[in-house]
């Protein structure tokens, strides 16, 4: 999920390349690499950590080809490790392939072709495209100029997941191949020489002119030409765009900031976290072997973490209650590593951090390990420390973070901590199959409705620009709301500099009540139908003592006081906050864009607390 580059022209490829890869370096990442023809055969040189470190290497400003492909990893399937590194070779060397996605069925892809006699030297699931391009391309008896195509097209019918990729070939040492599905891609087109990214900004100094590649599309790019094709290999026609970002705009997709970029990202971030394990019967969990016996042992499940992922957590412990039948307590990892928790073998131990790294969050792992209880990291980064410590690992794909203020990982975390909730509860049996079909389903449709909610922001953007200047704010909600409303009043904290409190409504009068006054400024999530009527309630309270009320919710308010409404696709209450957190990024985005405030880059925060 992080960056591609190619080129193929009348100039050295390599200097080409790494000034691409260095150019996508704010993204962050892994390993780099790079492959180009020499003297007929693929070469291939990487490493593991940052460009620097691939273009140290010796011998690599001796590479003179004109053609080449480069890598930078965000591993989804393998450590961070030179061998885990693109580009891959397939066995006989004559086909190298880089890859940004994640290929789902190679675990079955990798089975068949070593029943064929393929050896793997890395554990990505990459490697299975090289093999099976090979694979298709001896198994073709026609020797036509269509045939690396044809292995092309055939590789990808086989392929499950997302993907770019881009295909070099000594059986045709000009040419070089791309396609793409649900991965992004784009083609710069030169004068007698092409160039290709996953991402604008890694070629924009050498061309504005680019060719947008859709889903399952597949280019064919010379020196001096490119063709693209349909997934049947029909001829296409492309229009060339010609696009004016600057270069800063363009590291962030045309967005302005990348929290912006990132909470669009959404959408994808969830597809790839949710990946195939809904598509077919009972859920299987890549890392995961519980048994039911272990699971029906358990006294308690913890779950535990900082800031946002912990918020996660708070979500998902509604789940595993519901599912599940075992009592669930989500804690603050700095609060659990000191407070003595009861934990022992029975206990199991669920740590949330995106970075991996946060040393609350690792030492309260630690202690847990010590305790005999078993631990499962869930974290966005493979190979961090966390995961390194636990005795299971299981991964988000959202993708790098960049921006301090955590989003696209808080969806992710709470589409992946559900998914789990589920996959233990169809270990016990202890719930109806059909009310856990209903919430795959449901699930599934979480990321066009986050689409739905992004294509109109206005509403949003409008109510911040009516209160950017207030000094309080409070948000409320019951059940899965509260629990995502604290979540909503962080967000707003961390990048506005707006002091506000979340409430769960019923606890409203027993206090906090007190500070509602004429003009005071509260948001109000109300997204499951059994406890809306109650919130209504609670609302009315501070609509009469003048609040005014931003209400998000999935249901039909007739109210009058309300006049902000922002209305959500109906989702299960379980994962309502995966949607209605959206608004609530907004929100606070762009109250902090009417301060003027730095949104990626809040004062006095960093991105991981690797410190107590
Ligand atoms: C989120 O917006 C915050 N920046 C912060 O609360 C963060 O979630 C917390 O520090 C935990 O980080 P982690 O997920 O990398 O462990
Ligand atoms: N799934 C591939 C890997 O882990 C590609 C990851 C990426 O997109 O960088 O190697």
């Amino acid at each position: 999920m992080c960056g591609i580059v190619g080129y193929i022209g009348n100039k050295k490829a390599m200097p080409i390349l790494v000034n691409g890869l260095l150019r996508l370096e704010y993204r962050g990442y892994d390993s780099a690499g790079i492959a180009t023809i020499e003297d007929d055969k693929i070469v291939v040189m990487k490493n593991k950590g940052r460009v620097n470190n691939l273009s140290n290497l010796s011998g690599i400003d001796k590479l003179v080809g004109t053609i080449g492909i480069a890598h930078t990893r965000w591993a989804t399937h393998g450590k961070p490790s030179k061998e885990n590194s693109h580009p891959h070779l397939d066995n006989s060397k004559s086909f190298a392939v880089v890859h940004n996605g994640i290929i789902e069925n190679y675990h079955e892809l990798k089975n068949f072709l070593i029943e064929k006699g393929y050896e793997f030297l890395s554990t990505t699931d990459t490697e299975v495209i090289p093999n099976l391009l090979h694979y298709y391309f001896n198994q073709d008896s026609k020797n036509d100029e269509k045939k690396l195509l044809r292995a092309v097209k055939n590789t990808c019918k086989d392929l499950k997941g997302s993907y770019a990729i881009e295909i070099l070939s000594t059986y045709n040492k000009d040419k070089m191949i791309v396609v793409r599905k649900d991965s992004p891609l784009v083609i710069g087109k030169g004068l007698e020489e092409n160039y290709i990214s996953s991402d604008i900004p890694a070629i924009l100094s050498y061309t504005k002119d680019f060719y947008l590649i859709d889903d399952n599309e597949i280019a064919e790019l010379s020196r001096d030409k490119i063709k693209f094709y349909d997934s049947e290999l029909n001829e296409i026609i492309k229009p060339v765009k010609s696009i004016e970002w600057g270069a800063l705009s363009a590291e962030k997709d045309g967005y302005e900031d990348f929290m912006l970029k990132e909470i669009h990202e959404q959408p994808r971030a969830i597809r790839e976290t949710v990946g195939a394990k809904l598509d077919n019967g009972k859920i299987e969990i890549e890392g995961l072997e519980f048994s039911k016996e272990y699971l029906e042992n358990l006294n308690k499940i913890y779950i535990v973490a900082c800031g946002t992922a912990m918020h996660a957590g708070l979500v998902a412990k509604a789940t595993f209650e519901k599912f599940c039948k075992i009592p669930v307590e989500v804690d603050i990892a700095s609060e659990f590593r000191y407070r003595d928790p009861l934990i022992d073998e029975r206990t199991l131990c669920i740590y949330i951090s995106q970075s991996g790294e946060t040393a609350d969050t690792i030492a309260a792992l630690k202690l847990a390990k010590s305790k005999g209880a078993k631990t499962l990291a869930i974290s966005n980064v493979i190979g961090s420390s966390i995961t390194r410590e636990a005795d299971y690992s299981i991964y988000t794909h959202a993708g790098p973070e960049i921006a301090v203020a955590s989003t696209k990982a808080y969806t992710s975390q709470v589409a992946l901590l559900v998914i789990l909730g589920m996959y233990f509860a169809e270990k016990l049996e202890k719930v109806d199959k059909s009310e856990i079909n209903n919430l795959k389903s449901d699930i599934l449709k979480i990321p066009t409705q986050i689409e739905e909610i992004l294509k109109n922001t206005k509403q949003i953007q409008e109510f911040a620009r009516k209160v950017y200047k207030e000094k309080d704010m409070f948000f409320l909600g019951r059940g899965t709301d509260y629990a995502v409303s604290l979540e909503g009043s962080l967000k707003l904290k961390e990048i506005s500099y707006i002091h506000s409190e979340s409430y769960a409504s019923g606890e409203l009068k027993h206090g906090p009540i007190a500070l509602i006054e004429n003009g005071v400024t509260v948001v109000a999530i109300m997204t499951n139908p059994s406890l809306v009527e109650k919130s209504i309630s609670n609302i009315q309270e501070v609509v009469t003592r003048g609040a005014k009320v931003l209400a998000i919710t999935s249901e039909d308010i007739k109210n009058d006081g309300l006049n902000e409404v922002i209305k959500l696709p109906k989702t299960n209450p379980l994962i309502s906050p995966i949607l209605s957190v959206i608004p609530m990024q907004l929100f606070a985005y762009y109250i902090s864009k009417e301060k003027g405030l730095d949104v990626d880059k809040p004062r006095n925060l960093a991105k991981s607390v690797t410190v107590e």
